[in-house]
């Protein structure tokens, strides 16, 4: 049975950098507020999710030392396509140029696992290379004179090419989650607004993110101390540090890019992934966790050895 491995990472954001100061134009808040509560200090926005995702997976391909034709199936993890028909992955698959099929999937801010997953899956029964891509235009779905979501949200995008390998590969461990009745607690009506029930999402997030990434652990194998790099979805920084002091991984071991980005939802782990691996955080053999939660709600954790 074939495994996979990651052989590239790209990523994109829009060019319009909005700063905590720059909200307090319009909103009532503050960048102490921001600051302390979120650790967000400023985040990109006015991107498509399509053009974006096209150009994290460019990026992604070309960091692979590969070409579109190369790719066998590109799956975009989005909770914010470009329309609701046609489903974005085939823009994106068009914009790039890959000779092959396309698919989205939907799973909110655990997406991008979700993707990888699935991924491994599609090796395991004879795919080729898949462009896993998440990509996030939530401030197309955000009402900017609402304070509670408009400091919180960003736009970007992050790829990764999974390559099928002989043997386990580096997928060690995984696992999904969700529960649909909590499905009030963060939500977007067809031509609405994103709404959330910050306090709410909070409490359950630490305590799922803590549960299923113990779980993973164990299924690798592994304990806490194992762990190189946490990767984890990037809605709160408190959120993440929570999840770091009941997991026992140092924050010095985890990727936080929040401060920059914002919450961009599918695209939070792939960036946090990027900016990781770009400052030679990752080295082979490291044992990675990812760990994204979400609307739905959902939940995922993976556990890789890298290009182990
Ligand atoms: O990615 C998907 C999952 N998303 C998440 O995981 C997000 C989870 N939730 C959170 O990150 C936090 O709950 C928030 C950042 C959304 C809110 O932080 P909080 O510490 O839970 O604040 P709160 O909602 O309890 O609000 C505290 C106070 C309130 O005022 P009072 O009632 O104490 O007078 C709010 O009205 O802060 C006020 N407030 C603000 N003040 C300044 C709410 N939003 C703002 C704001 N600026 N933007």
């Amino acid at each position: 049975m074939a495994g996979i491995t990651v052989v590239g990472s790209g990523i994109s954001v829009p060019d319009k950098v909005v700063t905590n100061d720059d909200l307090t134009a319009t909103l009532d808040t503050s960048d102490a507020w921001i600051t302390e509560r979120t650790g967000i200090k400023e985040r990109h926005v006015g991107g498509i999710t399509s053009q974006m995702a096209i150009e994290a997976g460019r990026r992604a391909i070309e960091d692979a030392g590969l070409v579109p034709s190369d790719i066998d199936v590109v799956l975009l993890s989005t909770t914010t396509p470009d329309a609701l028909v046609p489903g974005t992955s085939a823009t994106v698959q068009a914009g790039i140029g890959v000779p092959g099929g396309a698919f989205d999937v939907n799973a909110a801010c655990s997406g991008f696992v979700y993707g990888l997953v699935v991924a491994a899956g599609l090796a395991a029964i004879g795919s080729g290379r898949v462009l896993v891509v998440g990509a996030d235009a939530l401030s197309r779905i955000t009402d900017w004179d609402d304070r509670t979501m408009a400091v919180l949200v960003g736009d970007g995008a992050g790829a990764v090419v999974v390559e099928p390998v002989d043997g386990p590969g580096d997928l060690l461990s995984w696992n999904f989650g969700a529960d649909g009745t909590l499905r009030h607690l963060l939500m977007c009506d067809h031509g609405g607004y994103l709404f959330m029930d910050g306090k709410e999402v909070f409490r359950k997030a630490v305590r799922v993110v803590v549960e299923s990434a113990e779980r993973a652990l164990s299924d690798a194998g592994l304990s806490a101390a194992d762990i190189d790099l946490l990767v984890p979805h990037q809605a709160n920084l408190r959120i993440i540090q929570a999840a770091c002091q009941r997991l026992g991984i140092p924050e010095e071991r985890t990727a936080v890019v929040i401060d920059r980005y914002g919450n961009t939802s599918s695209a939070s782990i792939p960036l946090a992934l990027d900016d990781a691996l770009r400052n030679e955080r990752v080295s082979p053999g490291d044992h990675l966790l990812l760990t994204g939660f979400g609307g739905g709600m959902t939940w995922a954790s993976a556990v890789l050895r890298w290009r182990g």
